[in-house]
């Protein structure tokens, strides 16, 4: 049942702490011109791009001068609304920006700044109260790995991530071994749809059927344009969150085109 709906692929670039704002423009506009070449089909794959904060701006007024079909979103979300907290950005200020999707416990918020799993569920409500689509990230470190196996902390996490969200919402997970990310080492497609498959059930479980049926769930962790199509193949992972490839536009685009030269 889960898998007989038809979820559009989504292919997310991370693009972590690079490119300026001056950048960003003459990326998301090669981006585009490369995809209006391709022919590419939105409502086939959906692309999104996730600046940092400070290209923001720029990036909604190209996309939306141009009516570009390219997503965009922010990587972290603070899980207040307003007030004294310096240096930190409320979902209505992204809500406002039109971001359709905002990054939520990405491992290097988790690891770098001691990110809980009350935090991640926190910013997780402040998000979808702006009506941004979540993208929650949970994957196991290598010890993890080691000692509780694959799914166990992935599926732990996200069931803290969505305590008590309604079950009609928007949501994205993404499914990041933190071993895989930036390591060159990605998963299995095979270990990539073992995961996938326990955190559809705890969708299930936890927001019933339909929503755990039109939810994506994306791979990221050294994903690249020779590793993409067997991710793609699986049938519980909907796309990728790509960090590293997402910075060059000739890899990326590849990634986004996976289905040309896989034939899928
Ligand atoms: P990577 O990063 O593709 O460079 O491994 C993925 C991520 O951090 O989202």
């Amino acid at each position: 049942m889960t898998n007989s709906v038809r979820r559009t692929p989504l292919i997310a670039g991370n693009w972590k702490m690079n490119l300026d704002h001056l950048q960003a423009i003459a990326f998301v506009q090669k981006l585009a011109w490369g995809l209006a070449d391709a022919k590419h089909d939105a409502s086939s794959v959906e692309v999104a791009v996730f600046p940092p904060f400070t290209d923001l701006r720029s990036v909604q007024t190209l996309i939306s001068a141009d009516k570009l079909p390219i997503a965009f979103g922010a990587q972290d979300v603070s899980e207040h609304e307003s007030g004294a907290y310096t240096g930190e950005i409320s979902g209505a200020f992204l809500a406002g920006l039109d971001c359709r999707y905002v990054i939520i416990g990405h491992s290097e918020r988790r690891t770098l700044h001691a990110e809980s799993d009350e935090q991640v569920a926190a910013k997780v409500k402040a998000a979808l109260k702006h009506n941004l689509a979540p993208i929650i990230c949970v994957g196991e470190t290598a010890e993890d790995l080691e000692k509780h196996g694959q799914s166990a902390v992935p599926v732990a996490q996200l069931k803290a991530a969505i305590e008590g969200i309604s079950s009609t919402v928007d949501i994205v997970v993404a499914y990041e071994p933190v071993w895989a990310i930036g390591s060159g080492q990605a998963a299995t497609p095979e270990q990539a749809e073992q995961v996938a498959a326990a955190l559809r059930a705890v969708l299930v479980e936890t927001l019933g059927e339909d929503v755990a049926a039109k939810t994506r769930i994306l791979y990221g962790g050294s994903v690249k344009a020779s590793n993409i199509a067997g991710f793609m193949r699986e049938p519980n992972v909907d796309g990728a969150l790509v960090g590293g490839a997402s910075l060059d536009l000739t890899e990326f685009s590849s990634i986004v085109r996976y289905q040309k030269h896989v034939g899928l």
